[in-house]
């Protein structure tokens, strides 16, 4: 097997052929895959299939496992590996779809997780893609008196931000004291790899804006998010059955759809990898 590594959008994305993550991977692979990563923001590994363990071991090769904070999700035979399902409902009976409204993962932690990791296990026939948007063309794209204005700005990142429109599952009681009330992170972060800069916003997780009456915090924070969401930064990732999707979590927001049928069943085993303080 040759690997080949094709971009799937000018910008954002690439497809991955030719390698087994269950087999050995030889150095050179590893480090060829893992700049892959950093020029790219999203890999897409075809045709893998996986045990929820192979797929831990697998995903050590782009760095060390992070422990996601909502421990409801985790597998009771592999518990850093979680699932994504469609088939989970709040207490008040509606539907539960994980990753629906644009964000980036776990920005709530003090070090967030660089990237996360989606394994395809059964898919809907249609629908259900995950959209990315590139958060370094989204901060380059910027008129300069906006890079000027958001340039030392500070957000304050919660579990759940009463400003979301998006509702979150309770945590599970067993974890609150490991995920913090409120972290501080900068709105412009720069990628500890790429040295590229990029905006660092979540409408889920961000409450305000540190020192900024919340009118015009939350003014500021819909104009970069509806800069960042243009089609022009997007690259909607179509599943196929055994993908191995990784993004970074460092310059990219994505979103889930459920678009699709829900008596069909979209169920994906999920991993975080650790990252460190955005700055
Ligand atoms: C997530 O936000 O982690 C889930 C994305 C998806 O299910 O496509």
């Amino acid at each position: 097997m040759s690997l080949s590594i094709t971009p799937l959008s000018p910008h954002t994305g690439a497809e991955v052929r030719g390698v087994d993550l269950t087999r050995g991977i030889d150095e050179a692979t590893r480090a060829r895959l893992n700049r892959a990563f950093v020029e790219h923001s999203v890999l897409v590994i075809r045709d893998q299939k996986f045990s929820p363990p192979q797929m831990l071991d697998a995903v050590r090769l782009f760095g060390e496992v992070f422990e996601q904070h909502n421990s409801r999700f985790a597998l009771p035979e592999c518990p850093l590996v979680h699932y994504i399902s469609n088939k989970d409902f709040f207490p008040d009976g509606t539907r539960y779809i994980p990753g629906e409204g644009y964000h980036t993962d776990h920005s709530n932690d003090v070090q967030p997780p660089k990237a996360t990791v989606l394994h395809a296990v059964e898919l809907p026939d249609v629908g259900g893609d995950t959209q990315f948007v590139n958060m370094h063309r989204a901060y380059e794209t910027l008129p300069d008196a906006t890079k000027a204005r958001v340039e030392g700005l500070k957000a304050v990142h919660v579990y759940q931000s009463r400003h979301s429109a998006r509702k979150l599952m309770g945590l599970d009681p067993s974890r609150r004291e490991r995920v913090p009330e409120a972290v501080i992170h900068p709105i412009v972060r720069t990628h500890p790899e790429s040295g590229r800069k990029s905006l660092y916003i979540n409408p889920i997780r961000i409450e305000g804006i540190v020192g900024m009456a919340e009118p015009e915090a939350l003014s500021l924070l819909d104009e970069l998010l509806a800069h960042a969401t243009q089609l022009s930064h997007e690259y909607r990732h179509k599943w196929q059955p055994g993908d191995l999707t990784i993004w970074d979590n460092r310059c990219l927001l994505h979103k889930a759809n459920g678009d699709y049928d829900m008596e069909q069943t979209r169920y994906l085993y999920r991993v975080m990898l650790r990252g460190t303080a955005p700055v």
